[in-house]
């Protein structure tokens, strides 16, 4: 019997297996709505036999970007473009999901195939990025401290874009506290240096991400909410492990479902050696620390890893990136490798099942 292949149900919603798809940003939106490439891009890995596929960060607001070109909720134009895609990967059998994020002190940057590095300068389509100090990220514009009146709008952004997806078809909302933008900031006392409620102990620098956790909940009380973290600055005097299990703990008694654990994106100094598996330590960590479910991600390519990970119990599920864009049919080929019967081939397809 295959673990990876089992379902697993979450708030009383049921992922047909464990081999998901991790949020990745296409850079290819206009004014934040997502484009026919989306479509296709999200469509082909539901074919391909995921469980959940999650959709890209998703700006919560216009300065919440990454860049220019980044999908948003914060229109109702948007919501009714991500509504066909939503449905579309839904009709495929998997669970439709959206991660909703703010970039904060990352915003305003260039797309990675622009041409272009660091911050997009106002003149040319750029704008003012927030954060919780006004530090830079290294090579980046100096952000604007957040003031509470803009922390209760950053709130009330989360909570009207976690509106607009539910109604919009997903079913799993994620939480973007990770890999260096808004939320991981004020985390992270690496770029939190604020003296009020939201700075200093943890319970503080946490304060920002549980009241998101919250407003998610009241605005979508029924939606699956999961929480990506960065589980470690990968840097001197940054955010660690023992606060993600901490903080997860706390978020989880706030109503979040389960949590995706990632690592770094803080600051440019951080020191990674990445290799197969390398975030999986971390996410059994935080699974047995704070005894809730979680997901690992980080270079699991292969059927037999990810079995693997998931029957030892260091996992509840696989999130997968870049194998996904090299093979869309990544768990039909996997269900494959590993001899596992599954009954939802395309049927359209069913001439390429291995016999
Ligand atoms: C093209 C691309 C875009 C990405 N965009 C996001 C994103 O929108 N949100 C996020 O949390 N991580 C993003 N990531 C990180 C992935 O979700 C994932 O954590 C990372 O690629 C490691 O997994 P992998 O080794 O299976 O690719 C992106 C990665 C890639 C390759």
């Amino acid at each position: 019997m295959s673990t990876l292949f089992s379902p697993v149900t979450l708030r009383g919603l049921t992922a047909r297996n464990r081999l998901w798809v991790a949020p990745m940003c296409q850079y290819s939106a206009t004014d934040g709505v997502p484009q026919e490439w989306h479509h296709t891009h999200l469509a082909q890995f539901a074919s391909g036999g995921a469980g959940v596929v999650m959709a890209e960060a998703t700006a919560v607001s216009p300065a919440a970007r990454i860049s220019p070109e980044d999908t948003g909720l914060w229109t109702d134009a948007q919501r009714d473009a991500w509504a066909p895609i939503a449905a579309a990967i839904r009709a495929r059998g998997a669970l439709a999901g959206v991660q909703l994020a703010h970039a904060g002190r990352k915003a305003s940057t260039w797309s990675p195939f622009s041409g272009r590095r660091g911050s997009v300068g106002i003149d040319e389509g750029g704008w003012p990025t927030l954060a919780p100090s006004a530090m830079a990220f290294d090579g980046f514009a100096e952000p604007v401290a957040l003031d509470i009146a803009g922390i209760d709008a950053t709130v009330r952004d989360f909570a009207a874009a976690a509106r607009r997806a539910v109604d919009a078809g997903f079913q799993v909302i994620e939480i973007h506290a990770a890999h260096g933008y808004l939320l991981h900031q004020f985390l992270s006392p690496l770029s939190n240096q604020r003296e009020d409620e939201y700075g200093g102990p943890l319970e503080n620098r946490a304060r920002l991400l549980l009241r998101i956790v919250d407003a998610v909940r009241d605005a979508a009380p029924d939606v699956v909410l999961f929480v990506r973290f960065s589980a470690s600055d990968w840097a001197p005097g940054g955010w660690s492990i023992e606060e993600t299990t901490t903080v997860a703990g706390w978020a989880s008694e706030h109503g979040a479902d389960l949590f995706d654990i990632s690592s770094g994106g803080l600051v440019a100094h951080q020191s990674i050696v990445p290799g197969p598996g390398y975030q999986v330590g971390f996410a059994s960590a935080v699974r047995q620390g704070a005894g809730v479910p979680v997901s690992a991600v980080g270079l699991i390519t292969g059927a037999v890893q990810a079995e693997r990970l998931i029957a030892e119990g260091q996992a509840d599920a696989v999130m997968a990136g870049r194998e996904w864009l090299r093979d869309p049919h990544f768990a039909l080929r996997a269900a494959s490798e590993l001899g596992v019967e599954i009954d939802y081939w395309p049927k359209q397809y069913l001439r390429a099942r291995p016999a």
